[in-house]
């Protein structure tokens, strides 16, 4: 996601808007820029990198006028770079244009324009909506925008401006857009923070709205140009609550944006019963390796599952740090797969570059546009997860699984089977069941204050969900410090099932499969050696609710969906225990976000 800031009035913009800016830039900041109009001219400085890059070029090429628009990237399409950041104009520089979202039909509105002769010059599906709006713009900026704006397929928050009209067009769909009401002035943002400073009267616009902005006032229409009545909203909270959204820390408002970030993952993907993916993978793929490190092998491991059972390729998985040094036996017949959040972990860029040099096809599952990892693969599939700040990944491993069960699905319908119907209506409800399971932090809370003073957690699954009790034991272990272990629930009596007494809490992902009775049996052997029991489950099975301590409920969904489901109640333990222990949940000690040393 991307930060706008707008702004009209009798004050001079730049300031307001560089630091509107900085209070956005948790929303991602891989590039910025700024536009402002004074005196029918448009003067625009971007700038690669931080925020900071941008004022110091500002330094040395001061611009100044009335009437601005900002933004700060993070990219979506085309990697981070001067020529990629915003804002964008048409071919003649009369308009500048910053947009948030994804524009889904950007290669077809793209080679229109370009039909039209119309010159495109950055990589971004962004700067099409300038040409658009130059395509029909005939005096009335407002409706030039409206009428660009049908075209659009997919997600927007917009700012325009048009260098001989005093006004700011601002629209939105599906990426948040409001308006900041002053004396004589007024602002445009992506999110409160930036423009909290000015006013606490504020008018979210909804989607498929739009708002013809001047310095007296606004005017809100829909897209059939009829005026919308809108709310003044007075908003209590600080500038920092708001940063967080009001989160106490970010991993906690990564963890509840994780139907948002889903949506965004599958968002243009599943379409009327197929999958729309544009990869250039090799005809004929003889076998799958998936590296990673961290919670991004534990996807991995899970992607195992989903691309043999749905692709029906062999598919194995491997620590890149492992794979890049056993002389690995890959070559042109096979699909490396990388997955990582960052896109700069430096195990699995070396595994990748290893996996080249034999002659591997690669793909990458990345959430950083414009990583090096997301420039070295030969195809991608990004996240579009939004910037992930907390170190502990939470909603990126949720869109990593969301992912490569896309690309299962997409390897099995181009090998000419058919895809399940069932399982793509569920993945429709994805979203849904997530913010069921988000129903647990009251329940996660009230656990975690029991087991907070523990020395050590044991996380047990089976199937689909033995990545999952592995993911749950490392959420626990970087941030609250407590030792845990994940374990297949089977292999405990083979020898761990001796660190089992009265004191050691035992995780259970026991939700309703075809393995629950097997599980059943794994928890009574548990519980006869005195273990506490604390279930992750539907309530679909009432041995396991009776052979459990404790109970976080989920909803029921088909297992390919289960480990996002199951995941979450394990992530709000492992926050709220480490909360709970006062410790710095979003920089635990000794990690980074991103391990770019080997
Ligand atoms: C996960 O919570 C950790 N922060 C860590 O294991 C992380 O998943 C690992 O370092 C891989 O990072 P990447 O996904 O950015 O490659």
């Amino acid at each position: 996601m991307c930060g706008i800031v707008g702004y009209i009035g009798k004050r001079d913009s730049v300031n307001i808007l560089i630091n509107g800016l900085h209070k956005l830039e948790y929303r991602g900041y891989d590039s910025a820029g700024i536009c402002v109009l004074d005196n029918e001219n448009l003067s625009l400085v971007k700038e690669q990198g931080q925020i900071e890059a941008l004022v110091s070029r500002l330094s040395s090429r001061p611009i100044s006028g009335a009437i601005g628009i900002a933004h700060t990237r993070w990219a979506t399409h085309g990697e981070p770079s001067e020529r990629n950041a915003h804002p964008h104009m048409d071919c003649h520089g009369d308009i500048a244009i910053v947009h948030n979202g994804i524009i889904e039909n950007y290669q077809s509105l793209k080679k229109l324009l370009q039909d039209e002769g119309h010159k495109i010059v950055s990589q971004t599906d962004s700067e099409i909506f300038a040409h658009l709006v130059e395509k029909f713009y005939q005096g009335d900026l407002e409706q030039a925008v409206r009428s660009a704006l049908q075209l659009v397929e997919g997600a927007y928050g917009l700012a325009v401006l048009h260098r001989q009209e005093r006004k700011i067009i601002a629209a939105r769909r599906g990426s948040p857009l409001i308006l900041g009401l002053g004396l004589g002035e007024m602002y445009i943002a992506s999110d409160v923070p930036a423009i909290l400073q000015h006013t606490k009267e504020i008018v979210y616009l909804d989607d498929n709205e739009l708002a013809e902005v001047t310095a007296d006032g606004y005017n809100i229409k829909n897209l059939s140009g009829q005026v919308v009545d809108k709310n003044i909203e007075h908003i209590k909270w600080s500038v920092e609550e708001l940063e967080k959204k009001g989160y106490k820390h970010f991993m906690l408002k990564e963890i509840f944006e994780q139907p948002e970030a889903i949506a965004n993952t599958l968002r243009g993907r599943v379409k009327n019963g197929q999958i729309k993916l544009s990869l250039n993978l090799p005809k004929k793929i003889q076998r799958i390796i998936i590296s990673a490190c961290g919670t991004s092998w534990h996807s991995g491991l899970i992607g195992k599952y989903l691309l043999e059972s749905l692709s029906g390729i062999i598919t194995e998985v491997d620590y890149a740090s492992e794979f890049r040094y056993r002389q690995p036996l890959i070559g042109p017949e096979d699909l490396l797969i990388v997955i990582s959040q960052s896109g700069e972990t430096a195990d699995t860029l070396g595994a990748l570059r290893e996996a080249k040099a034999r002659g591997a096809h690669t793909l990458g599952i990345v959430n950083v546009v414009g990583s090096t990892i997301s420039r070295e693969v030969e195809s991608g599939i990004y996240l579009h997860a939004g910037p992930e700040i907390g170190v502990a990944s939470t909603k990126a491993f949720s869109c990593q699984v969301t992912a490569l069960l896309v690309l299962a699905l997409f390897l099995r319908q181009e090998s000419g089977r058919e895809l399940d119907q069932d399982l793509l209506s569920e993945l429709d409800k994805l979203s849904e069941y997530i913010n069921k399971s988000l129903e647990q932090d009251q329940v996660a809370q009230e656990i975690a204050d029991k087991f907070k003073a523990v020395k050590n957690f044991l996380y047990l699954g089976r199937g689909l969900n033995f990545p999952v009790a592995l993911e749950g034991a490392l959420k626990l272990k970087e941030i609250s410090y407590i030792h845990a272990e994940g374990y297949p629930a089977a292999e405990i009596k083979h020898g761990p099932i001796a660190l089992v007494d009265k004191k050691m809490p035992v995780v259970f992902l026991a939700s309703k499969s075809h393995l629950s009775p097997k599980l059943i049996s794994n928890m009574q052997e548990i519980k006869a050696r005195g273990g506490i029991i604390i279930s992750v489950t539907n309530n679909q099975e009432e041995e396991v609710a009776k052979q459990s301590d404790y109970v976080l409920t989920v909803p029921q969904v088909r297992d390919e969906l289960s480990p996002i489901i199951n995941v979450i109640p394990l992530q709000l333990l492992a926050y709220h225990i480490a909360d709970l222990r006062g410790l710095d949940v979003d920089k635990p000690r000794n990690l980074a976000k991103s391990v770019t040393v080997e």
